[in-house]
């Protein structure tokens, strides 16, 4: 697709409608699949934070995501609430516009201001050079590697970043 095109996304909340369509994207994107009632149930308790970006009216990308308590990652002790990004992605035909970078942002948005987060973390493969170079751009950095932490064995990296 010509880049100006892609360009044209927009960045919604997800509802309930969009669910099937966003378990396909995961299906087609991620190894990393889950059960209908799991997506639903992440949508009605952090409805902000579970976004669609539409091109042409066409899902092309989501981001869902959870609040946690939790030790903070970057102040020794002290307790927080952090936003957890359950999962991410972008069709293969809308990579490389800024989707992914979009719906992370309005993401951090929500967690931050209608959630109260602090900070924010997620998993990544320790081989997705796309997706860390995108968390990287974020500012999140890498906490720690967390071995064998997926089914087929591969590492993963936790990464943070604080939300002020
Ligand atoms: N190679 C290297 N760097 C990349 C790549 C790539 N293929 N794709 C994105 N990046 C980096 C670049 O730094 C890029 O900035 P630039 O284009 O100015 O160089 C930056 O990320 C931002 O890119 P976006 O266009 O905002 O990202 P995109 O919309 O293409 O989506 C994503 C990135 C979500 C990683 C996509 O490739 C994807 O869906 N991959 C498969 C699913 C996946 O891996 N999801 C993350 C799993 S971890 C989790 O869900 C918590
Ligand atoms: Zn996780």
């Amino acid at each position: 697709m010509e880049t100006s095109l892609k360009k044209q996304y927009k960045i919604r909340e997800a509802s309930e409608e969009d669910l099937l369509t966003v378990m396909n994207i995961n299906r087609i994107c991620l190894p990393e699949n889950y059960s209908y009632v799991f997506f639903e149930t992440v949508l009605r308790s952090y409805p902000k934070s579970f976004l669609v970006a539409e091109v042409n009216e066409r899902i092309a990308g989501y981001i869902m995501c959870r609040v946690e308590r939790a030790l903070s990652r970057f102040h020794r002790f002290k307790l927080c609430r952090v936003g957890h990004v359950i999962s991410i992605a972008v069709l293969p035909e809308y990579r490389r516009a800024g989707i992914a970078t979009a719906l992370m942002e309005k993401a951090m948005e929500a967690l931050k201001n209608v959630y109260g987060c602090s900070e924010i973390f997620l998993e990544v493969r320790v081989s997705n050079t796309p997706a860390i170079n995108l968390y990287e751009k974020l500012g999140f950095i890498k906490i720690e590697r967390i071995k064998n932490y997926y089914l087929d064995g591969e590492d993963a990296y936790l990464m943070a970043r604080e939300l002020i």
